[in-house]
């Protein structure tokens, strides 16, 4: 016999009551593909956290401010604390744990890890995700340009002059202009 619950209905019963309740959807997760349950109105950064176990993606503030939880949605830069998961059915979705290769890391994460520019790390997958996006999109911007692109991010601890010295040196490694920089110095590396 099914055990119920004060005042509801058998727990039985209520399993399959969620189970209707959510949505199985589809998607494309760092090229692979992935299916989950999801509840109507589940944000696409838990239900990549809870249900398809991508951790790296990071949340914050829960309201499209902090940019901690941002990875690409079909290539484009999103916040997932924004969208609902059912709203990726269907699509490519990348988080920060597709970057590196067998090979290694990418050469923004590499840029990264030169340059310091993280700390405790909290927001560094959405930025690299952000970056990701925008060095595709402006293969050799401007420094107030990358700066800008930024502010959609916030570091608490960093200090985003390391970050910005990543971004400028992949693309200036990529245009071919000289290889990926030593570190910037000491002097400028907390503004
Ligand atoms: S957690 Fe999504 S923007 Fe802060
Ligand atoms: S590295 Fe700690 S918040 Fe950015």
């Amino acid at each position: 016999m099914s055990k119920t619950k004060k005042g509801g209905a058998p727990s039985s019963a209520l399993s399959v009551m969620r189970r209707q309740e959510h949505h199985r959807i589809a998607l494309t997760l760092n090229g692979s593909a992935r299916t989950g349950l999801c509840a109507p109105r589940e944000l696409l950064s838990d239900f990549l956290r809870h249900e398809l176990g991508a951790t790296g993606t990071h949340v914050g503030c829960e309201h499209g401010v902090c940019g901690a939880c941002t990875v690409r949605v079909d290539g484009v830069a999103s916040r997932s604390c924004l969208m609902l998961a059912v709203q990726a059915d269907g699509r490519a979705v990348d988080t920060v744990e597709g970057l590196a290769t067998h090979e290694g890391l990418s050469d923004l994460q590499e840029a990264f890890r030169r340059h310091h520019a993280l700390q405790c790390g909290f927001c560094t997958a959405g930025i690299l995700m952000s970056c990701a996006d925008y060095l595709e999109r402006v293969p050799e911007p401007t420094e107030a340009q990358v700066r800008e692109m930024l502010s959609g991010h916030l570091c608490r601890c960093t200090g985003y002059t390391p970050i910005v010295a990543a971004v400028l040196d992949v693309a200036a490694s990529r245009a071919g202009a000289r290889p990926i920089s030593a570190p910037v110095s000491e002097e400028t590396s907390n503004a």
